[in-house]
């Protein structure tokens, strides 16, 4: 078989590659997409197919656009920026229904994705390394620990990009040569949450240039952190997150969904699918992202495995007006999750837990016979095999809602309402 080969894209594969065929056998084009006539070199061969790197573009499709970004290509993030919005929303959807096809669901009910716009992202983690030409800090390349010195970012918001600059004046002087860091920090309703990791006990100049930075920009919260010990270098606000109307104080660098119009969609399927109905429990619930909304007409138990993010929740419902009764609880549901028994008494149940998914808590779930399920997943190959489970067990998977946070990535969460068969 040729090395270097031309084809035809005709198809989009779940990661985004363009995917054509030849002599039969499928090909896997990265930065490719239907419509395309694109010549490939083959890098590697699967069981599924060849697995080629884009030589040139022969003929480009009609719906091809300009990248928005000058780093399009190197940086790992955002492969699929030459997508019209058209052709982006179709494959969104079609994404999902992949997924979906491949565990058994031909005929599942995919509502109009939510696609988070342009600059909305509201957390980023930013690679930083010394070098003797300076600080390199932005993103990973592609399929590669090497960084992008990033300038811009059209899916961050501005508060966060215009920060790149200056951080990378900060960290000269403070990191020592071929030193790395990561910058984590997440635009909070009270200003930036801003956290650094990296192997480097702070000396007292260290403290001031810190210090110095998070006035000048505001910055609300700069934690250091080195070999996991968290130092509060400079608090100048409590950094806090408002769902409903309570406000939670976010632990350092802690999980909060990518985007406001991410969290406002996810939130509006959870809330609306529970509406009606008595007792919700909330598993993987963080910070308390979907406990609050759903306790504004529902008791709620509220349920964790990471101790600070609970005890943020716990804290705001301890003095948050106008809510049902919420219930935390710290419970690793990987090793013990709640059990068909203890979920008996609830009329509905909400889970969105980390990649891996959730199938020792799904299996009790199935077992429950509690009447509404909302699985929210940012997975979704797992998502889909968690659905297995339930619909196996006896529910009725009725709507699937893709929530894109990630724009231009094959990063997808979706929204899955699953109800129990009488
Ligand atoms: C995708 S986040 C969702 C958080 C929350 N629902 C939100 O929207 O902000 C997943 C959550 O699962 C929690 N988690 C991870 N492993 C866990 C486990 N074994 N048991 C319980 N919770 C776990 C994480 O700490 C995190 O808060």
């Amino acid at each position: 078989m040729a090395d270097i080969m031309e084809v035809d894209i005709t198809s989009l594969g779940a990661q985004g590659d363009g995917v054509g065929e030849y002599d039969g056998t499928p090909v896997f084009v990265p930065f490719s997409m239907p419509g395309d006539r694109v010549r490939a070199k083959v890098l590697e061969t699967r069981r599924n197919g060849l697995y080629c790197d884009l030589v040139e573009i022969l003929t480009p499709s009609r719906v091809r656009q300009e990248p928005a970004c000058v780093h399009f290509g190197a940086c790992g993030g955002c492969q699929l920026q030459f997508f019209g919005d058209d052709t982006y929303e179709n494959w969104v959807r079609e994404r999902a229904l992949m997924a979906l096809r491949q565990h058994g669901f031909d005929d599942v009910l995919v509502l109009e994705p939510a696609i988070s716009p342009k600059s909305s992202r509201r957390r980023v983690a930013l690679k930083a390394l010394k070098t003797a030409a300076g600080v390199v800090l932005g993103f990973n390349e592609r399929q590669s620990h090497r960084i992008i010195n990033a300038d811009m970012c059209p899916v961050t918001r501005v508060e966060l990009t215009t920060l790149f600059t200056p951080l990378r004046d900060l960290l000269g002087p403070i990191l020592s040569q071929r030193m790395a860091a990561t910058v984590h920090m997440t635009l909070t309703a009270s200003g930036i949450d801003m956290l650094i990791e990296a192997p480097k006990a702070l000396d007292l100049a260290d403290r001031e240039r810190l210090s110095d930075f998070a006035n000048e920009h505001d910055i609300a919260a700069l934690h250091w952190q080195e070999q996991g010990f968290l130092d509060p270098v400079a608090i100048r606000r409590e950094p806090v997150m408002n769902f409903a109307g309570a406000r939670v104080l976010l632990p350092p660098a802690s999980f909060v969904q990518a985007t406001d119009e991410g969290e406002l969609a996810l939130t509006a399927a959870v809330v609306d699918a529970c509406k009606g109905l008595g007792r919700v429990a909330d598993l993987f619930c963080g910070i308390g992202t979907f406990t609050f909304p759903l306790a504004r007409e529902h008791q709620v138990l509220a349920a964790e495995g990471a101790k600070r993010p609970l005890d943020a929740l716990s804290a705001a419902a301890n003095i948050a007006d106008g809510f049902k009764q919420i219930i935390p609880r710290h419970r690793d549901l990987f090793r013990r999750p709640l059990t068909a028994d203890e979920l008996k008494i609830f009329d509905a149940v909400v889970f969105d837990p980390p990649r891996a998914g959730a199938s020792a808590q799904v299996a009790e779930i199935a077992k429950s016979g509690v009447s509404r399920v909302v699985a929210v997943s940012c997975n979704p190959n797992t998502f889909s095999r968690d659905a297995r489970t339930l619909v196996d067990g006896g529910y009725m998977l009725e709507s699937v809602l893709p929530v894109d946070q990630f724009l231009w990535s094959p990063h997808l969460e979706l929204v899955g309402v699953f109800t129990r068969r009488l």
